[in-house]
C-alpha cells in the first residue's frame, strides 16, 4: 500500500504491555500528533517493582480517557483512521489484554485493520520517530525492565535472536541492585546518577582502600565479571549471579564501599557484558550499522561507550532520544505504518501472549 495522493495515512499504536499505557497518533508512521504516555511507577515504587494484577487495573483506569485526549491533541476523529497497531507480545497477558481489546473495538467499529504488534520489535523503530529511517540489515540491541538481547535483524518480521538473558534482564538487575542498596525504584536513573559521581571523583575515591592496604586495580570493582569465560561467537547475558555478589558483599557489611563506588561497580560489571557481546558480534558478523533501544539506553554513559565501540568496528550507531526508549505508543504506530505500507499483515498472529518469540 502506498501514500497515495499525498493523502495522510493515519494510524494508532497501543502500548499496555506493562507499566506504561501509552497511546499514539501519528501520521505517515514517523510524524506523531499525540503521544500521551502514562506510567504506573510512582504505584508500583512501593512495591519495589511491577504488581502484575495492579498494572492490569491501572491500564484499565487510563486508557479510555487517554483514547480521548489523543484524539483531541491530534485534531482528528476515529473514522480518519486508516489502521490499528496494538503491542499483542511479549508482555503481561492482563495488561496486553487491556490494550488489545480496546484496539478490537476500534478496528471492528470502524472496519480498518487491526495490525499485531511484537513489543520488541517495535521498541528498534522507534528511531523512525526520531527522523530516522530503519535500513535493514542492522544488530539490534534491547535493554529494558524485561529483555536483554542482541538481535539480526533483516527486514520485517526477519529478526534472528543472537543471545539473550540466560536469567533476570539488564534493567531488573539495575532495579533490583538498587533495591539492595535501599535506592529509589527504577533503580537504573539512580544507580547511573551515583555511579557518575563517583566516576568524577578522580583519585580520592581510592583512598579508602589505600588506607587499608588494598591493591588498587584489584580493590577497584569488587564485583566479578560476568559470563567471563563465554566464547567470542556467543553472545548471551546474565544478570542474577552479579546481583548475588553484590548481596553478599553487603551482607559483610565492609566499611570499605560507600553506596557510590557499589552503584558505579555494578553498573560498570552490567555494561561491560553489554559491550563485549555488541563488540564481538559487530566484529565477527560485520553488521553496518547498530540500533540500540529500550529504558535502560536512557542511559548516558552507555550509550558513549557503544557508540564507542561502534567507532572502532566502523558500524553507524543509533538509538532513540531517551523519551522514545522507554515504552511508548509511538513506536508502535511507527512499526504498525509499516507493516500496513507492506500489507504483510494479515498473517501475523493476534495471540496475547508473555512469549517472546519471534515469527507467530
Ligand atoms: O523499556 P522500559 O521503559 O520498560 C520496561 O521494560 O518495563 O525499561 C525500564 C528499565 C528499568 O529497569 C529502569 O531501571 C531502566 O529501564 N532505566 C535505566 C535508566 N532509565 C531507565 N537504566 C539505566 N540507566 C537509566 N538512566
Amino acid at each position: 500500500m502506498e501514500i497515495i495522493n499525498n493523502k495522510p495515512i493515519y494510524g494508532i499504536g497501543i502500548e499496555s504491555s506493562c507499566d506504561e499505557t501509552g497511546i499514539a497518533i501519528s501520521q505517515n508512521g514517523n510524524k506523531i500528533l499525540a503521544n500521551p504516555v502514562y506510567t504506573q511507577i510512582d504505584f508500583h515504587a512501593q512495591y519495589g517493582g511491577v504488581v502484575p494484577e495492579s498494572a492490569s487495573r491501572l491500564h484499565l483506569e487510563k486508557i479510555a480517557p487517554m483514547l480521548q485526549e489523543s484524539f483531541s491533541t491530534a485534531g482528528i476523529t476515529p473514522d480518519q483512521l486508516s489502521y490499528v497497531a496494538v503491542t499483542v507480545r511479549p508482555g503481561l497477558v492482563g495488561s496486553l489484554l487491556v490494550g488489545y481489546y480496546t484496539a478490537r473495538a476500534l478496528a471492528d467499529f470502524y472496519e480498518i485493520p487491526l495490525i499485531p504488534i511484537h513489543h520488541l520489535e517495535a521498541h528498534l523503530y522507534a528511531i523512525e520517530i526520531a527522523g530516522i529511517p530503519v535500513q535493514y540489515p542492522f544488530l539490534g540491541l534491547l535493554l529494558s525492565g524485561g529483555n536483554s538481547a542482541i538481535y539480526k535483524v533483516e527486514g520485517l518480521s526477519n529478526i534472528t535472536t543472537m543471545g539473550d538473558t540466560l536469567d533476570d534482564a539488564a534493567g531488573e538487575a539495575l532495579d533490583k541492585a538498587a533495591a539492595l542498596l535501599n535506592l529509589s525504584y527504577p533503580g537504573g536513573p539512580v544507580i547511573e546518577k551515583l555511579a557518575r559521581s563517583f566516576a568524577n571523583k578522580g583519585e580520592e575515591k581510592f583512598d579508602v582502600l589505600r588506607e587499608k592496604g588494598g591493591v588498587r586495580n584489584l580493590a577497584r570493582n569488587p564485583l566479578p565479571k560476568i559470563l567471563a569465560t563465554q566464547p567470542s561467537d556467543k553472545y548471551e547475558f546474565s544478570f542474577s549471579g552479579i546481583k548475588t555478589a553484590l548481596y553478599y558483599l553487603l551482607e559483610k557489611k565492609e566499611k570499605t564501599y560507600t553506596p557510590e563506588h557499589l552503584a558505579w561497580a555494578f553498573q560498570e560489571r552490567v555494561f561491560e557484558i553489554v559491550l563485549r557481546n555488541v563488540t564481538n558480534a559487530l566484529t565477527n558478523k560485520k553488521f553496518p550499522r547498530l540500533v540500540a533501544a529500550g529504558g535502560v539506553l536512557a542511559n548516558q554513559t552507555l550509550k558513549k561507550q557503544l557508540a564507542e565501540a561502534a567507532q572502532k568496528t566502523n558500524t553507524e550507531f543509533i538509538s532513540p532520544p531517551p523519551e522514545l526508549c522507554t515504552d511508548n505508543g509511538a513506536m508502535i504506530a511507527a512499526l504498525g505504518f509499516r507493516y500496513f505500507q507492506n500489507g504483510n499483515f494479515e498473517n501475523l498472529s493476534q495471540e496475547v501472549t508473555s512469549s517472546k518469540k519471534w515469527g507467530v
